[in-house]
């Protein structure tokens, strides 16, 4: 039985992974210091003979017993609330947290693929954003926390590649949805909808023209899956190329809850990308990849799973608590 590591496995796409692997019937240790994550995303597979439970922050030494095949690297802070709020430990994960599993993924000669984001093209001045670009970021800006974290995880994965010859992957996501993502986390499309399961008028930033594209989760797991097993060692991006503005996604919101509740504008936040589309053919190419769940299906699915919460959930305003460091 192979046997993988997943960091950020209590996390949004961590959890899915774990459900993913366990499935292909792989022997999965999943890894989480719980900062952002839930355990109540894994407690299904607790029972499992197959699957371990480490708490643990990767920033500090990493050890696992016995031999590894695969290292998924997710543990990171990932939406915008969350890398604001815990800054230094943003920078710390992506950066000292990359650097222990690269150097496990060495001892163990194990291949390692590591979550990277289109935010390392920051705000892009090139539409859509291929794989070749080098991006547009504010290192000193706030959103700089996690930008250049995921650019320093990019640059040291690539040098133990080179240096070390070990064998690496670079995933870098665009924005993907899908159940178990959190009510607050401050991203736009749970914001929506939890806005509009609580009745209240939905925000939209600026005049709503900036442009994002959402990919449902099991698309992005199917390409991960694809990209682990494939030989390519330069960063790939992963995403939905099906773009839409955030006044017509506003609509489109409203449409599928029902809600009664009007838009309202908001300024734009400090150095908001305004537009985010993945030139997806390198993926096309290489992994004979490209999403099959459309935005009305996934979001029908991504609807069903934030109605099926409890009001405490939906009313939650506070963050988990972390070695006495309240996350609000
Ligand atoms: N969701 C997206 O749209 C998206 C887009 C681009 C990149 N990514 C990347 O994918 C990964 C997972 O994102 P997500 O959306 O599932 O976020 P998430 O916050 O749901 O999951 C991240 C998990 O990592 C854990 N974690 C954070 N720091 C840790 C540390 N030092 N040690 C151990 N565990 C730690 C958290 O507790 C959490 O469970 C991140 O690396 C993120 O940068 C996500």
């Amino acid at each position: 039985m192979k046997k993988v590591l997943i960091t950020g496995a209590a996390g949004f796409l961590g959890s899915h992974l774990c459900d993913r692997f366990i499935k292909e019937g792989y022997h999965v240790i999943g890894m989480d210091n719980l900062i952002t994550g839930n355990l109540s995303n894994i407690e299904h597979l607790f029972k499992l003979k197959n699957f371990e439970f480490y708490h643990h922050d990767v920033s500090k030494f990493v050890h696992v017993p016995g031999e590894l095949d695969y290292i998924l690297h997710f543990a990171s802070p990932a939406s915008p609330i969350d890398y604001l709020k815990i800054p230094i430990q943003t920078l710390k994960v992506g950066s000292l947290g990359t650097h222990n599993l690269l150097g496990l993924a060495k001892a163990k000669k194990a291949r390692i693929l590591v979550a990277s984001t289109s935010e390392v093209y920051g705000d892009p001045t090139v539409h859509p954003q291929t794989e070749g670009y080098w991006g547009n970021v504010n290192p000193i800006g706030p959103r700089g926390v996690y930008d250049e974290a995921k650019r320093f995880q990019e640059a040291i994965t690539m040098a133990y590649h080179r240096y070390h010859g070990l064998e690496t992957r670079i995933i870098r996501i665009f924005n993907t949805y899908g159940p178990r993502m959190r009510l607050n986390d401050g991203r736009v499309l749970p914001a929506f909808i939890g806005q509009a399961l609580r009745g209240e008028d939905i925000t939209v930033f600026g005049d709503g023209s900036q442009t994002r594209s959402f990919c449902y989760v099991d698309d992005l797991v199917e390409g991960i899956y694809r990209l682990l097993l494939s030989d390519f060692a330069e960063p790939v991006n992963i995403g939905n190329p099906d773009e839409i503005s955030m006044l017509d996604f506003a609509a489109e919101i409203i449409k599928l809850t029902g809600t009664n509740q009007k838009v309202v504008f908001e300024p734009l936040p400090k150095d908001d990308p305004k537009q985010r589309q993945p030139d997806i053919s390198l993926a096309r190419k290489l992994l004979g990849w490209e999403p099959k769940i459309d935005r009305a299906e996934g979001l029908k699915r991504t609807y069903a799973y934030f109605k099926s919460l409890s009001p405490d959930e939906l009313y939650k305003k506070e963050h988990n608590t972390f070695e006495g460091y309240i996350v609000k």
